[in-house]
């Protein structure tokens, strides 16, 4: 059947089966952050657009390519927001969370929008983990933030054939120095440039470094290096980063052409990838200067960002199987008027007991429900006739072994409690 709507290009329907991986992720990320003391915070899906512009900067692809914005009916231009971070900035200064005691770290799941060219691992909505710690400056904080990521990645089964690549971009002092030193050598080879390149040497030359074309990739290898160039500070605190690293065991490799994609960072900057096509799952780094930019008092700041559907394509990839606790316990049959009021008084009271129970109504045969019972991979069923009505017992069947008997009906809930005892579901 032709559908009469889809969804729109590049926006996509999360799916059950998607969703016991993304509960899985969640709890992880929750399990994870409250054993840090990172508290969650949900900032609005819309912004005014400026709040990113500002942040991301306007040379980005985020913003330049794939930036939904609107005139909502006041003329105000608001956007969807691409990413977490510029919400969480705004959130911090907004509410003087500065007053509190610092670092103050926080934690987001949710949905961004990037109107990306639609292919594999990318869509225009995807969800992102997130987290952001405002008010330290210690490389030790960098140092956690990665630690925290990999240990997420770790319990999510996907440590085997991850790689975690650094490098640091420095501060405003010394990438101003380094920016023309990147121009001067790359206005010699502009011709080898690709188009994207050949504007962004104007407009953000940083960019010219994590180009994915083959022959600008040659030219960055050989481009001078922000690592050659950063100044005693930002030298120190990238030393000190990976000094922290080696002595918890992460293992990480310099990469002096990543910058990342936003333009709020300074210092360390992190990207996690997995498997031999290198898929970026996520990244991060220090943003020392956003906070002060948008009107806050001076605050160093770092956070990292995780694609959650990539992550779950590469959990379906690596085969890991995440447990659901979308099973059915119990399943009941019911045949007749009477059967079907005593088959919903049943469920009432089997789900206030936290048994997950389903029924089928209408007027289906027993045999009928209890394929649609086998189908759910219920572990019991409960059918009720007419007959079990009047003499007040049920049929008892186990699903697994086919058995069956009959019992009294105020014996039921008792033998399935105890049945099912590791199994209950209380809220
Ligand atoms: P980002 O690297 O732009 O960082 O995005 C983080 C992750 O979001 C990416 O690595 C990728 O897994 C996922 N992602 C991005 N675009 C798409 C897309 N079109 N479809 C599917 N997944 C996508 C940030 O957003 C920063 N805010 C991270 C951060 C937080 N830095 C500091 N604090």
């Amino acid at each position: 059947m032709e559908p009469k709507f889809r969804t729109l290009k590049g926006m996509h329907d999360l799916l059950p089966d998607f969703h016991d991986y993304f509960t899985f992720i969640k709890k992880v990320a929750r399990h994870r952050c409250r054993q840090n003391g990172i508290k969650r915070i949900t900032t609005p899906i819309l912004e005014k657009a400026d709040l990113f512009r500002k942040t991301i900067g306007e040379n980005t692809d985020v913003i330049e390519k794939e930036f939904y914005v609107f005139k909502d009916k006041n003329d105000d231009m608001i956007a969807l927001r691409p990413e977490g971070t510029a919400g969480a900035v705004r959130s911090y200064i907004e509410h003087a969370l500065y007053n509190e005691v610092q670092p103050i770290m926080f934690y987001y799941i949710g949905p961004m929008f990037r109107r990306d060219r639609p292919q594999k691992g990318r869509f225009r909505q995807f969800n992102s983990f997130g987290v952001e710690i405002f008010g330290k400056q210690d490389p030790a904080v960098d140092a956690e933030l990665i630690i925290l990521a990999d240990t997420v990645f770790t319990d999510l089964g996907l440590k085997k054939d991850l790689k975690l690549k650094i490098n640091s971009i420095g501060c405003q002092k010394c990438r101003k120095k380094y920016i023309q030193d990147l121009k001067d050598f790359y206005i010699g080879h502009q011709r080898n440039l690709c188009a994207d390149c050949q504007n962004r040497l104007d407009q953000n030359p940083l960019r010219l470094l994590d180009c994915k074309e083959e022959d600008c990739q040659i030219l960055a290898k050989i481009a001078p290096k922000m690592k050659d160039n950063l100044c005693e500070d930002c030298d120190m605190h990238y030393t000190t980063v990976k000094k922290y690293l080696d002595e918890l065991n992460i293992t990480y490799m310099e990469e002096p052409t990543l910058v990342r994609g936003l333009d709020y960072y300074t210092k360390t900057v992190f990207e996690f990838y997995y498997g031999k096509y290198e898929l970026a799952l996520g990244g991060g780094g220090r943003y020392d200067y956003l906070v002060e930019m948008l009107g806050g008092p001076d605050t160093p700041a770092v956070g990292f960002g995780f694609g959650i559907e990539r992550i779950v394509e590469c959990m379906k990839d690596a085969n890991i199987k995440v447990a659901t606790k979308d099973f059915v316990d119990v399943f009941v049959v019911q045949l007749g008027e009477k059967a079907k009021i005593e088959a919903m008084k049943l469920l009432f009271e089997l789900r206030n007991e936290g048994i997950k129970s389903r029924g089928l109504f209408g007027n289906d045969s027993i045999k009928a429900q209890l394929r649609v019972a086998d189908k759910l991979q219920a572990k019991y069923a409960i059918v009720i006739g007419e007959i079990e009505v009047r003499d007040n017992i049920v049929m008892f069947r186990d699903m697994q072994n086919g058995s069956q008997e009959s019992i009294k009906r105020d014996e039921l809930l008792p033998k399935l409690l105890k049945l099912l005892n590791a199994n209950i579901d209380k809220i």
